[in-house]
């Protein structure tokens, strides 16, 4: 298959782990025969210093014309710590979104056995968790209106949604929970807000086509408060904008770390991948970062192409990764490898796919050729 694939590094670490599933998609595309091409463009703090434009046009047009778009990340503490910034980084990434019209965000959470201690979580609560959350991208609180007086003493941000926002992406989840296990959760705040009802009104409209999916729902309070308790609970979770942004980076500690979560952003025509985490301005440059998000975002892009076989081998790469304790130091404190190695670790990997089996009990970092 031959895909033109958008690069957009962006800030703080986006740059070094967004070079990792560079590597790693090059290498699959070596194994398998197909022909991949890169084009970076500017994002984010990285644009504004040089163009003044977190999403500069030609970017933009890049990634209209583009197969996909593999995105870093995004911010630098320079804008965070100045609200009177007329021009955010931030801006870009939302931008990018509403411009490609990718509404629903897919962030898959799993566990892996060998992480289990990592969280802070007790193992017996996280085992077995392995849930998607189907975040709505393009609308809700983050695109409404927004305000400031002019005294400078209020402000105001809109949350709005139609049912057509609603529906759109309420079918990609009940179909997703149709190839999982048939679970679907709907997070609102329906004993609130105007637009939570609109929500649980639309999906259980929606619900009567897919009459093999069990709905449920809960208020975003209480599924904050679940997701510690009994994250084993959850198959499909489906939520509004805000609420699914915060949600996800909740999740992210059953994995035992941000730098494991990955995801896809889907429209009718375009697709972006991106790990969930930020930029991680403190990390920049160190080596530190784990680049696996990214590189399991970019399995979330061979996926997209129905390339399953491909997607299965960086996934199966990053679970002999895990296994073999070849991490970076957020989950491997004593004897961590750089940002750099795991990902040639994850490369040369893919090259032998066929040759590794991950069930066997004697794989050891010794017995591998690859390091
Ligand atoms: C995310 C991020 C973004 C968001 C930021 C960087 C604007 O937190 O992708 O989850 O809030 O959507
Ligand atoms: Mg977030």
């Amino acid at each position: 298959m031959k895909l033109n694939i958008a690069v957009l590094p962006g800030d703080g670490i986006g740059p070094e782990i967004t070079q990792q599933s560079v590597k790693v998609l090059k290498a699959v595309a070596d194994r398998f025969d197909h022909e991949f091409q890169f084009d970076d463009a500017l994002v984010g703090a990285a644009a504004i210093d040089l163009l003044e434009n977190p999403l500069p046009e030609a970017t933009l047009d890049l990634c209209h014309k583009s197969d996909a778009v593999l995105f870093g990340a995004i911010g630098h503490p320079k804008y965070d710590n100045n609200p009177d910034a007329k021009v955010r980084p931030e801006q870009g990434l939302l931008k990018l979104r509403k411009e490609l019209g990718l509404f629903a965000n897919i962030r898959p959470v799993r566990t892996y056995e060998k992480l289990l201690d990592q969280s802070p979580l007790k193992r017996e609560r996280i085992a077995g968790a392995d849930m998607v959350i189907y975040r709505e991208l393009t609308g809700g609180i983050y695109f409404g209106e927004k305000s400031t007086a002019q005294d400078g003493k209020s402000a105001q941000d809109l949350c709005f949604y139609s049912e057509e926002e609603i529906d759109r992406i309420a079918h990609l989840a009940f179909k997703a929970a149709q190839q999982r296990r048939n679970k679907l959760t709907l997070v609102d705040k329906a004993n609130v807000l105007e637009t939570s009802r609109l929500w649980r009104k639309t999906v259980k409209t929606i619900a009567k086509e897919y009459p093999d999916v069990e709905l449920d729902f809960l208020f975003v309070d209480n599924a904050a408060m679940q997701m510690i308790l009994n994250p084993t609970q959850f198959d499909v979770i489906l939520t509004e904008n805000m609420f699914g942004d915060i949600l996800s980076d909740e999740a992210s500690v059953i994995g035992g770390s941000i730098g494991l979560l990955a995801s896809a952003s889907v429209g009718n025509k375009n697709a972006m991948f991106e790990p969930i985490h930020g930029s991680y301005p403190q990390a920049t440059g160190k080596g530190i970062a784990n680049p696996v998000a990214s590189i399991l975002s970019a399995a979330m892009l061979l996926d997209h192409f129905d390339l399953t076989e491909e997607a299965n081998a960086v996934r199966k790469a990053v679970e002999v990764s895990i296994q073999l304790n070849v991490c970076t130091q957020d989950i491997n404190k004593d004897n961590h490898y750089t940002t750099e190695k795991v990902g040639d670790f994850l490369e040369g990997l893919i090259a032998e796919i066929d040759n590794i089996n991950i069930n066997d009990e004697n794989m050891n970092l010794g017995q591998m050729t690859i390091i």
